[in-house]
């Protein structure tokens, strides 16, 4: 039986160590640089909403979206507008709902008409930033209509948020304002996500 040598056996020893190594060298080298570019869409929809306050909320909302998204700036934040709107109308009509309901305290009643005016005049500001992101597209007066855009998203989360604080006194009745409260938080961090968006695509075209 032939055997093999102690040193050829370490010859081939090494041999394949090299191979191994400069194989396992260059497909980490390909990886890195495959992920400095984002290749996908939804790459890029999680590197950008890295960027806004309640990341995971951004990309779940946004991720679904990917194909129509693709890698735009201005596609992203204009489906994070058409996103926080859709969910602000549907608040703004279960709020409604309920503030004609019975047995709501005089303070709930009180709160709750508030924030419906608050919601409504919220789900203005959002459409009206739409309207205006679905004409940006001359960049001579782009610059004016994002602050414009920003100025209502702005105005739309100051609105959610005041909705909000109404129902954080001690005066109100805890499931009520637990549905209220989670509703409404969720639609002004849409928001909030939205706004670091636009923010983020206006420097982008700044
Ligand atoms: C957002 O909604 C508006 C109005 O419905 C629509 O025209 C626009 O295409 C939508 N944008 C995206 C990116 O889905």
């Amino acid at each position: 039986m032939e055997s093999i040598s102690p040193k050829r056996f370490l010859k081939f020893l090494f041999i394949f160590v090299c191979i191994a190594a400069s194989f396992t060298y260059s497909t980490s080298a390909v990886r890195s640089v495959r992920s400095a570019i984002p290749k996908t869409s939804t790459d890029f929809i999680r590197r950008s909403c890295r960027e806004t306050t309640y990341p995971r909320l951004c990309f779940s909302s946004l991720s679904i979206h990917a194909s129509k998204i693709q890698t735009s700036p201005q596609l992203l934040a204009a489906t994070a507008l058409n996103v926080t709107l859709s969910s602000a109308k549907t608040t703004s009509n279960v709020m409604l709902k309920l503030s004609l309901s019975h047995g709501l305290k005089p303070k709930e009643a009180a709160a709750m008409k508030d924030c419906v005016e608050e919601l409504s005049e919220s789900v203005d500001e959002l459409r009206k930033s739409i309207g205006e992101m679905s004409r940006l597209k001359s960049r001579s007066s782009s610059k004016l209509m994002i602050n414009d855009i920003q100025t209502w998203v702005s105005a739309a989360l100051t609105d959610e948020n005041t909705c909000s604080d109404g129902f954080g006194g001690k005066a109100m009745n805890g499931k009520v304002k637990s549905v209220v409260r989670v509703r409404i938080v969720n639609v002004a961090q849409l928001t909030s996500n939205a706004l670091a968006l636009i923010n983020r695509y206006a420097l982008i075209n700044g």
